[in-house]
């Protein structure tokens, strides 16, 4: 076969071992070039010059690194923040929100080689490949996906003496049980002992970012953040983008032992699973964005927003970025957004978040309202005829069952 004629398959590859018996794997079996794609989604610890020269290594005719760390959070996490978006109510979607992103460089990337085949190492029991698969063929339907993991039935240990065969390093980390991913907005970790939900997680183990709340600092810290319709703009009274202010609250949160969340979660292929994450900067920001949006916002505003904001989270967490209904529910919550606009400050200590005080210009409260101390702004005579109405049916058909029973008796 000569190189014209040769097929070009663009590799999501992270440099762990997965993606490296993939690499080797893929240029074995479809006897392809492999072009190779690394994101730089804010994960903290790699070393992105050192992934790349292990892919052209393992013979990537290409391997590209993309810094995407402000689309991200500006395309991605913006509007998640802005949604208040938790999964289950507690999952801020650090993995689900990348996942659109890795399939929109990937697209683009097969584009420019002038491919339509993309290849990711997911397996075929998660999320993942659902999210990436349908974000790349709903941005071009053209592209063929191909996920090798779903079809090789290699275990790990099959994946380690594939590697040595092939003389692909086998990184420290491959005894490790665990899967891992990670971003700026989060980190997950499941398999391992995770999956016993009867048994404890050992968190001296594998919690990598977070301090844990029994080795934070006995002094608490207060971050002030200032919001402008609906996104954090400064953080302790400077102004800094959304990336910086991610970047410096995870360090500040994560030192105080902020953002642990354990969850045994519904995935959408059907199967429950244990997942133990670290989110600190996220946690923080979604707690400090909800009440100050609950503080602008009449009763009725903040009800309809936590069925929209559920609905919104969902969508992401099953891999519908695209899916139109997202687009009219951003619609709303730009809308709920516009007023969003204060600040908001957080005591941090120990593993908790708590809100200690906030301000707005936009604020429904009214202390001569509110206040326990006699004031005229309100006629407290008036709430008597405001009982009769508000309970007029609640009343009514208490006496009708009252008296149907007598009836009947
Ligand atoms: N359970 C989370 C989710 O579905 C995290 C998935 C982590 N992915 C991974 N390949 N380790 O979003």
């Amino acid at each position: 076969m000569n190189n014209t004629t040769k097929k070009k398959i663009i590799l999501l590859y992270s440099g762990g071992l997965d993606t490296s018996v993939l690499l080797t794997w893929l240029q074995e079996h479809y006897q392809a070039d492999v072009v190779t794609v690394t994101v730089d989604l804010g994960q903290a610890k790699d070393d992105f010059a050192a992934i790349k020269q292990k892919a052209l290594s393992l013979g990537a005719a290409q391997a590209y690194v993309i810094d995407a760390k402000k689309e991200f959070a500006e395309q991605y996490l913006a509007p998640a923040i802005k949604a208040n978006a938790l999964y289950q109510g507690v999952y801020p979607l650090s993995t689900a929100l990348g996942r659109p992103l890795l399939a929109k460089i990937a697209v683009d990337i097969a584009h420019q080689e002038k491919t339509n085949l993309i290849a990711h190492g997911c397996t075929g029991k998660g999320n993942d490949q659902v999210r990436l698969e349908i974000s790349a063929t709903a941005i071009d339907p053209q592209i063929q996906c191909i996920a090798p993991v779903r079809e090789w039935n290699m275990g790990r240990d099959e994946e380690i003496a594939y590697a040595s065969e092939h003389h692909i390093p086998i990184p420290v980390t491959a005894d490790s049980p665990y899967s891992i991913d990670d971003n700026m907005w989060g980190k997950s970790t499941e398999g391992g002992i995770i999956e016993h939900p009867d048994q404890p997680i050992p968190q001296a183990e594998i919690t990598r970012w977070i301090t844990l709340p029994e080795n934070a600092p006995n002094t608490p810290c207060e971050v002030t953040l200032h919001f402008q319709q609906g996104l954090p703009t400064a953080l302790n009274g400077q102004g800094m983008d959304l990336v910086q202010l991610i970047t410096e609250l995870n360090t500040l949160a994560a030192a105080h032992g902020i953002g642990i969340i354990e969850h045994i979660e519904d995935r959408i292929v059907g199967i429950k699973v244990r997942d133990y994450y670290e989110c600190p900067a996220a946690t923080v920001l979604l707690l400090a964005h909800q009440k100050l949006q609950h503080y602008v916002s009449t009763i009725h505003e903040n009800s309809f927003a936590s069925i929209i904001q559920d609905k919104w989270a969902y969508l992401v967490y099953a891999g519908l970025w695209y899916e139109p209904l997202l687009q009219h529910l951003n619609a709303f919550i730009t809308a709920a957004n516009k007023k969003v606009t204060g600040d908001v400050t957080v005591k941090l200590y120990k593993g908790s978040a708590t809100v200690i005080s906030r301000t707005s210009p936009y604020a429904l409260y009214d202390t001569h309202h509110a206040t326990f101390m006699a004031d005229h702004t309100l006629d407290q005579k008036d709430a008597v005829g405001f009982i009769k109405h508000w309970g007029l049916q609640t009343i009514l058909a208490q006496q009708i069952n009252q008296h149907n029973h007598h009836d009947h008796d």
